[in-house]
């Protein structure tokens, strides 16, 4: 190993990090990686391994701070929302990063949208919840739909969509058991397109990359619980109301201080203009900014996020895109039980606008009850000439080529 290859530490090894692993590896960096989990997938790819948790700090810092095998350049993750583990460590070893304040806002939904309320930025109406006699207090005056989550969490877990048909004792307790600190945000519902964003902020200037319309056609039929059904690039949207999104995005991303590296957007374009759903301080997960920016556009912004951690000036180049394809993605939703057998995967192989195909659960497992984005059952994403005949490619994949059968609950 030259004397001259640098380290970079890798926060997460699972199935989401394994890309940013492999790319460390491809742009000569020697990669540690350490995840709670010891037979974590992306551990095979690294050079050294440690089965430490992403959220334990107390853990990593005493990691860091023994560790004199090395010397490290940087730190990052992708898909993991950890701030403040990147934040925390990156300050140890002195690397770029936000600072530890706007970690901390990005990390709590409630602090971040009071953040943002006093500079300005638009957002839905919101309120902290801390009993269920104020829920009911708040849902009476403010009336429906609304939307009820956790401060804390990701994935849609614990996100429920309040309607009159919506117990909310049932609301309350079961959003409540998926936050960590216990506290609950009620907000008002959005109506209007969903987008996902994502950009890069580089020596004052933020670089959008990502922008894809999210599919919520499954809302109705999932109420009460929030699971989007993929989505698709290019956006439909018009150029104006493109750069109306934009606008708010980045004028979201500078009032929380995400001053250098990744941010990515929920946006809703509402009828009053565009408002944002929450700002994340990290690169995208679900094969947002690995897989389906990079098919669409040619632009890979975790290679960008990776130079600006080790603390390289990003080739501006990277930023351009080279292509303009469509591109989707749609989830498979069996129902819940036992999965017996999956039909169809040998066909897929042979089809070449099949970009990506994943299994969440495999024969043998049970699905769950599908109440938040962990019980999807798996994902196709697909290209095509323009986006609606890439849409139409997914949806013939999850309608008529792929069978899950299922030993029902
Ligand atoms: N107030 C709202 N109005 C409309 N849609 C909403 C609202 N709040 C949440 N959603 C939708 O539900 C999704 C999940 O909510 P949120 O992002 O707050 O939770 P999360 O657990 O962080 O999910 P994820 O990890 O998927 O972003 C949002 O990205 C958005 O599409
Ligand atoms: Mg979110």
């Amino acid at each position: 190993m030259a004397k001259s290859q640098r380290t970079i530490l890798m926060l997460g090894a699972g199935i989401e990090q394994v890309y940013a692993i492999k790319l460390a590896k491809k742009k000569g960096l020697y990669v540690i990686a350490v995840d709670k989990n010891p037979g974590a997938p992306g551990f095979n790819f690294a050079d050294e391994s440690y089965p430490i948790s992403t959220r334990d700090i107390d853990g990593l810092r005493k990691f860091i701070g023994k560790y004199k095998k090395r010397k490290i350049s940087g730190v990052m993750t992708m898909a993991s929302d950890i701030p403040l583990s990147v934040a925390i460590l990156a300050k140890e070893i002195g690397s770029p990063s936000i600072s530890l304040e706007v970690a901390e806002l990005a990390s709590d939904k409630l602090k971040m949208k009071r953040h943002l309320k006093k500079k300005g930025v638009p957002l839905p109406w919101f309120c902290e919840i801390d009993s269920l006699s104020q829920l009911e207090k708040s849902v009476k005056e403010r009336g429906y739909p609304l939307v009820l989550k956790p401060v804390d969490n990701s994935g849609a877990r614990g996100v429920i969509k309040l309607t009159p048909k919506v117990d909310l004792a049932w609301a309350y307790h079961f959003s409540r058991s998926y936050s960590r600190c216990g506290k609950l945000i009620l907000e008002e519902f959005l109506e209007g397109p969903q987008i996902s964003t994502e950009g890069v902020m580089w020596q004052g200037r933020f670089y959008i990359t990502g922008f894809s319309d999210r599919n919520y056609s499954k809302l109705e039929e999932f109420s009460p619980f929030m699971v989007e059904d993929g989505g698709s690039i290019p956006s439909s949207l018009s150029k104006k109301e493109t750069e109306e999104v934009n606008t708010v995005f980045e004028e979201a991303v500078r009032a929380l201080g995400i001053d250098i590296g990744p941010a990515k957007g929920d946006m809703v374009l509402t009828k009053d203009g565009a408002k944002v759903i929450e700002i994340a301080a990290r690169l995208s997960g679900g094969n947002f900014c690995d897989v389906k920016v990079p098919l669409s556009t040619g632009v890979d912004i975790v290679d960008v996020v990776m130079d600006i951690s080790i603390g390289d000036p990003p080739d501006l180049k990277k930023f351009i895109p080279t292509k303009n394809l469509g591109v989707a993605e749609r989830f498979f939703f069996p129902p819940a039980g036992k999965i017996k057998r999956i039909k169809g995967l040998e066909r897929l192989a042979d089809i070449d606008w099949v970009k990506k195909f994943t299994l969440y659960y495999r024969p043998g497992d049970t699905l769950p009850p599908l109440t938040d984005h962990t019980g999807r059952a798996g994902s196709v994403v697909t290209v095509g000439e323009n986006v609606k005949q890439a849409i139409e490619r997914a949806e013939t994949v999850v309608r008529d080529i792929v069978r899950f059968e299922v030993e029902k609950l």
